[in-house]
């Protein structure tokens, strides 16, 4: 067996953690070698849960699972892990944008990014809770000592949506799909990039001819995709949102093809597509394979429509930040 690999999650006890433990546990991501020691993390009022969840995770007996604790602080939760999780935040309600969610989530990032810096400095994170970009924006800038490009945040969601649309209106295998970029933010401004995408070897553009459905129906279905199914099921999407979490940390496990690339949100360096340095803008990345490691994809041909619709993606981020400017350390 190998070392084992260190995991906190946040939010343990909410929807989205119930369905990622499960997953992380059981051998799927970090193989079916390496031992996985998982850290509940917790508000204290809702530890009793989490201890609930703990209990069917020894029942599922995995054999990758090698310790579960249950933790109701950030220190205790970050101590010494390799994966930081970040989930745990108050999710949106009807009629709500993810950015109304600013004021009473921010903060918990500020703890979380300190709590990080003490306890794990050689640590991945993965921001989730929402607005999951600003969220990201918050922990980085407060946790200094960590490297900016260990901070991502998710935009797998999208991408997973996008390409399942996108497979559907051609009536191919969702698989087909890839180099389907998101740029921006994990907001109804994200830019789900057909024009760059490919089904097989071919542009999505030449499989799919219905140009006003592409720039119409489809590009509001992946940006809406979140208030659709809180709309629906009352709550906000939960399952999906740990599957692209698990996809998003097996990306980063695996180097990507010299060809392909995949979504992430991470500090812009200011040296691409206009965005400017900090944010942290949903961009096409490739892994280098060690779970850390990755590039953004530069020279990207991006048309005028594309053009104009990350231009108010970005505003949006430069507004986010301007909200969330007295949370940034200096
Ligand atoms: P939930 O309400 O079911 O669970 C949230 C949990 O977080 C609760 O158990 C709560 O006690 C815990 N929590 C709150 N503050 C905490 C803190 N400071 N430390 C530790 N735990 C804390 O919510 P959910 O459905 O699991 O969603 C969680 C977040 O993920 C929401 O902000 C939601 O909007 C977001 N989300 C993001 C995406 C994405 O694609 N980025 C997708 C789905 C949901
Ligand atoms: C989603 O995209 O499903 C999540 O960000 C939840 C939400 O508020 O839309």
């Amino acid at each position: 067996m190998k070392e084992p690999v260190r995991v906190a999650v946040t939010g343990a006890a909410g929807q989205i953690g119930y369905s990622l433990l499960f997953r992380l546990a059981s051998g799927e991501v970090f193989g079916e070698d390496t031992p996985v020691e998982l850290n509940l993390v917790e508000l204290p009022a809702a530890a009793k849960v989490a201890e609930g969840t703990a209990m069917e995770l020894e029942d599922c007996a995995f054999k990758t699972l090698k310790k579960i604790n249950i933790c109701d602080t950030p220190e205790k939760g970050f101590d010494g892990v390799n994966w930081a999780l970040l989930v745990g935040s108050k999710p949106r309600g009807p009629g709500m944008e993810r950015n109304d969610l600013i004021r009473d989530n921010g903060h918990i990032f500020v703890g979380q990014g300190k709590a990080l810096v003490r306890a794990a400095s050689n640590v991945n994170v993965v921001v989730v809770g929402n607005p999951c970009n600003t969220n990201a924006l918050i922990a980085q800038h407060n946790a200094r000592d960590i490297p900016p490009t260990r901070f991502t945040a998710m935009t797998m969601l999208d991408e997973n949506r996008a390409k399942f649309q996108l497979a559907k209106k051609a009536g191919v295998d969702v698989r087909e799909l890839h180099n389907l970029a998101i740029w921006g933010n994990h907001s109804s401004t994200m830019v789900p990039d057909f024009e760059n995408a490919f089904i097989g070897s071919r542009k999505v553009t030449e499989a799919i001819k219905d140009r006003a459905w592409l720039e119409g129906e489809f590009f509001t279905t992946v940006q809406k995709r979140g208030a659709a199914i809180i709309e629906a099921r009352g709550k906000s999407s939960a399952a999906s949102a740990a599957s692209a979490c698990i996809d998003q940390i097996k990306n980063l496990l695996k180097k990507t093809p010299a060809d392909q690339w995949f979504s992430m949100a991470v500090a812009s360096d200011g040296n691409a597509y206009d965005v400017p340095p900090g944010l942290i803008f949903s961009f096409p990345v490739r892994s280098l394979g060690d779970g850390k490691g990755y590039e953004v994809v530069k020279g990207v041909q991006l048309s005028e429509f594309v053009r104009k619709k990350i231009a108010l993606t970005t505003k949006e981020l430069l507004e986010e930040r301007e909200v969330v400017k007295n949370m940034l350390m200096k």
